[in-house]
């Protein structure tokens, strides 16, 4: 789970630094603009500064005004480099006052520009302004023509101390001071306000009444003058201004409506002051000094101007609602690009979120279908391990009820033993019958039975155990019911739901077993008056290993789930009906007629079912075969049967079954098994499947691989039902399969069969001799044996020390193993094969040669004429003279 959690956050931190990274990479700039006042000229200048951000984005302005006063100024100007602006824009009141913050500011790194107006340091990055000398000097050669060389003028100064005042004056003075005529009378401060050009006005008309003319250091001041003059109804005096602003109410105006003679136009131009700021931020070179154009207005331009000026305020509105357009789709994008990352975001999450919940339903399902198998291999485990204990109790039981000694209890109570094992073995199979269905290897075996008559039946056996509870027990159905269906699922499916309802009621209840017919199905139901299943359980107990809550009285939890399973396998359906305190009544539904093509009798289908989970072919086999016909070896001689069982019970039960008929050698293991079969060369070999050190698979292997052992018949003895072992093991080379719990007669008759059943071999010598050599079809480990052995006679005939010991040694076995393998091959001793071979070839001597009796009774290898003569006529039932007659 931390995992995930952790998973998460950087799945989180990825989609933040993504959305990051959509910005720009572009650094940003604050620009401090500090201005001195506060008018309409300074208005101007700001909104084209602010206009002029709209070419460099990545600048932001802040402002502040001073209102004229230093103080306030210099204050300003600290609070912007305390917030840490990357440059500032001053234009500073006076030369001297504000210089120490800007010298500071400049100390600290922070590039200065100054505009319109300067100080008395050299500590500035850039100045940006009007030429102030050149507004006077224009303005006064223009007083200079106006009053044609004679005339009295006032001059209203701007703040003084402030530099363009001082540097007007200065050029003013330039112009007029080259014209003797022309004399300024008085002259008045008033630090660049209308209503300061007022006050004076009035004070210098006070004091020099005659003046021909008004030179205001700005238009805002020749117009207060000119309303102070008005107001004393004084109208022949000439005003003149500098600004000449584009503004309503602004110079130009004025100038064209003749209420001044003439302006100068000082220009604002905060674009070009935006430029010199972006060149320095961005260190692209750049003027240190730029002075900008400026020009004299007068009525004869003044209405151009201000046309031309309309014009530009148009384009500068138009630009301004591009501008505003451009944010606006801008702000848009901007959004919709925060809105896509969020619902990228959104959807990765949700990917995420459904990914991480069907895995987790998944991987829950998976491990109950885990743990579910877990269960039924436990229990399939279990089912195994009991039916061979089962199996040997249940053989030695029926065997010893059938002794005629027994009493009536002793017969009585081991019948009670017997049942008890019988419901113990139906339920390990129906463990094992519930396998067998998941794997879906689960066929039908069909018949057609009276169901009543059954039912009937199949309630007896229930009788007993809902007496002893008081349970009543009836059965309701009519009396014909004639079905098709696989008797034995049928029988399993009542008697689960039978066993059911006795379990889950109580002493006095009652139970109705019922059938009926409805269309052309067969309804089947078990009613009881137990305690019901609440009703949100009903739907999973048909489920395996469920139990009703509180309501388990033991038992495997597959018993309805077989029920279902048998009834949907032939195609009908379970179904319970119940409410809780009241009782429960389970229904099935079958196909009258269930379909389906192998159909056989009822007696067959039972032992089909039952010899598919037990391999029970008892019923089989024919009491004939179980005669007395079983092979002996030798006159009085048992055949040997090899039994190889980790388990010694199993060892010891084989023993008691066929001990009477066979020698029985046995081992524990398949190694130990494998050096006694080796050893011993039994005739016959049963041997379990399931065994420590070496199992019953490579047992048969290696048995069936050596020549000495090949033409032993093995029988696999296993508790395993599945039919890929059964497979595995004939592949191995098993020459049968039994199935525990085996049926004691089933294993006589199958070792009996095999035994009955081995082809024995001819070993053919003489004429015979070279027709088997002349085969050229591969020849098995057993005629490969013989072929040696024939040989190995045939190549010694003469010789008298021919015995079965040197031909022992010849073959590299011993006389015992030899003795065994030939004996089994043929049915024959070795010695009686050698003597035959012998005799063959002496009677064929008698017939082509001259030679005389005790001549070819050396020859063949006999030892004495008089012993030939004697095998001769055993063997051919006459005397060799009467084969040969010139004897
Ligand atoms: C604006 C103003 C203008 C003048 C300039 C001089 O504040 O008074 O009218 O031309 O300043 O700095």
């Amino acid at each position: 789970m931390k995992m995930k959690v952790g998973r998460l956050h950087l799945l989180y931190i990825a989609l933040i630094l993504l959305l990051c990274s959509c910005g720009k990479n572009e650094r940003r700039f604050t620009v401090g603009v500090s201005q001195c006042s506060e008018d309409i000229w300074r208005d101007k200048l700001n909104d084209e500064l602010v206009m002029g951000t709209y070419q460099y984005e990545n600048i932001d302005l802040k402002f502040a005004s001073a209102n004229d006063n230093d103080k306030l100024q210099k204050e300003q100007i600290k609070k912007f480099v305390d917030e840490g602006v990357d440059l500032l824009i001053v234009s500073p009141n006076q030369v001297h006052t504000v210089s120490s913050a800007i010298d500071e500011a400049y100390d600290k790194g922070i590039p200065v520009i100054l505009f319109d107006r300067k100080t008395d340091s050299e500590k500035y990055t850039a100045f940006i302004g009007a030429d102030n000398f050149e507004a006077g000097r224009a303005i006064g050669e223009f007083v200079v023509q106006q009053l044609n060389g004679n005339g009295q003028i006032a001059e209203i100064a701007g703040l003084e101390g402030s530099s363009p005042a001082i540097e007007r004056h200065k050029g003013f003075m330039d112009a007029i001071s080259k014209h003797p005529g022309i004399s300024i009378v008085n002259r008045k401060s008033a630090d660049w306000l209308k209503e300061r050009g007022q006050v004076m006005m009035d004070s210098i008309l006070n004091k020099t009444p005659d003046i021909d003319l008004i030179f205001a250091q700005n238009d805002r001041m020749a117009i207060g003058a000119l309303q102070a003059a008005e107001k004393r109804g004084i109208r022949n005096i000439q005003y003149v201004g500098i600004d000449a602003l584009p503004v309503p109410g602004g110079g130009l105006e004025n100038v064209r409506d003749g209420h001044l003679a003439a302006s100068y136009i000082y220009p604002t131009r905060g674009d070009l002051v935006m430029q010199l700021a972006a060149n320095i931020l961005e260190n692209k070179p750049f003027e240190r000094d730029n002075y900008l154009k400026g020009a004299l207005v007068t009525k004869n331009n003044a209405p151009v101007l201000l046309l031309q000026n309309e014009e530009l305020n148009k384009e500068r509105g138009r630009l301004a609602s591009l501008h505003g357009k451009v944010d606006n789709y801008l702000a848009q994008y901007n959004h919709q690009k925060v809105y896509l990352v969020l619902s990228g975001i959104i959807t990765f999450l949700l990917i995420g979120i459904v990914v991480y919940i069907y895995r987790t339903i998944v991987m829950k399902r998976q491990m109950e279908e885990e743990a579910t198998n877990a269960k039924l291999q436990f229990f399939t485990n279990i089912s195994h391990e009991l039916r061979t204990p089962l199996t040997l109790i249940a053989d030695p039981i029926d065997n010893i009820i059938r002794d005629d000694n027994l009493n009536k209890q002793q017969r009585n109570m081991l019948q009670i033993v017997s049942r008890n094992v019988n419901v113990l073995t139906r339920l390990v199979n129906e463990i094992l019958d519930f396998r067998k269905m998941q794997d879906k290897k689960m066929k039908l075996t069909l018949s057609d039975f009276e169901l009543t008559g059954y039912m009937q039946q199949w309630l007896n056996v229930f009788e007993a155990s809902a007496e002893r509870k008081k349970i009543k027990i009836e059965l309701n159905a009519p009396e014909n019911i004639s079905v098709r269906a696989d008797i034995y699922k049928v029988e399993r499916i009542c008697y689960n739901l039978l066993s059911n309802a006795l379990k889950y009621t109580n002493e006095g209840g009652r139970i109705v077993f019922a059938a009926k017919k409805v269309g052309d199905k067969v309804e089947i139901s078990v009613a009881d008056t137990g305690k019901g299943i609440p009703r949100n359980e009903t739907q999973h107990i048909f489920d395996r290993f469920y139990q009703v809550k509180g309501g388990s009285k033991g038992g495997t939890g597959i018993g309805l789930a077989i029920v279902k399973a048998f009834s949907e396998l032939q195609g009908g359906k379970a179904r319970v009906e119940s409410e809780e305190g009241k009782g429960a009544n389970f229904i099935i539904t079958l196909p009258q007629t269930v379909a389906g093509d192998n159909i056989v009798d009822v007696q067959e289908a039972y032992t089909l079912n039952e010899k598919a989970i037990e391999d029970n072919a008892a019923t089989n086999i024919s009491t004939e075969i179980m005669t007395d016909k079983i092979t002996t070896t030798d006159k009085g001689e048992k055949p040997s049967l090899l039994v190889i069982d980790d388990n010694a019970d199993i060892r010891a039960y084989v023993m008691t079954l066929l001990g009477d008929k066979y020698n029985i050698l046995q081992a524990a293991d398949g190694n130990e098994g494998l050096k006694k079969a080796i050893r011993e060369v039994p005739d016959i070999i049963v041997c379990d499947v399931m065994m420590p050190v070496m199992d019953g698979l490579e047992f048969c292997q290696r048995v069936k691989n050596d020549a000495l052992t090949s033409h032993i018949p093995v029988i696999l003895l296993t508790a395993k039902t599945l039919e890929e072992h059964r497979a595995a093991g004939y592949e191995f080379g098993a020459d049968a399969y039994l199935t525990k719990p085996f049926n004691g007669d089933v294993l006589k008759a199958r070792v009996k069969n095999l035994l009955d059943n081995r082809k024995l071999m001819k070993i053919a010598f003489g004429s015979d001799a070279s027709q088997q050599e002349e085969t050229t079809a591969p020849k098995s480990a057993e005629s490969q044996f013989v072929d040696k052995f024939r040989k190995v006679i045939q190549d010694n005939l003469g010789n008298s020390d021919l015995n079965v010991d040197r031909i022992s040694a010849d073959m590299g076995i011993s006389r015992a193993q030899l003795y065994r393998k030939i004996k089994s091959l043929t049915g024959t001793s070795p010695v009686d094969i050698i003597r035959e071979a012998r005799l063959k070839r002496a009677d064929r001597l008698l017939e082509t040669t001259d030679k005389s009796i005790s001549e070819i009774a050396y020859e063949v290898g006999f030892s004495s004429p008089s012993y030939f003569t004697k095998c001769y006529r055993e063997h051919f039932g006459r005397t060799p003279n009467e084969k040969n007659p010139r004897q």
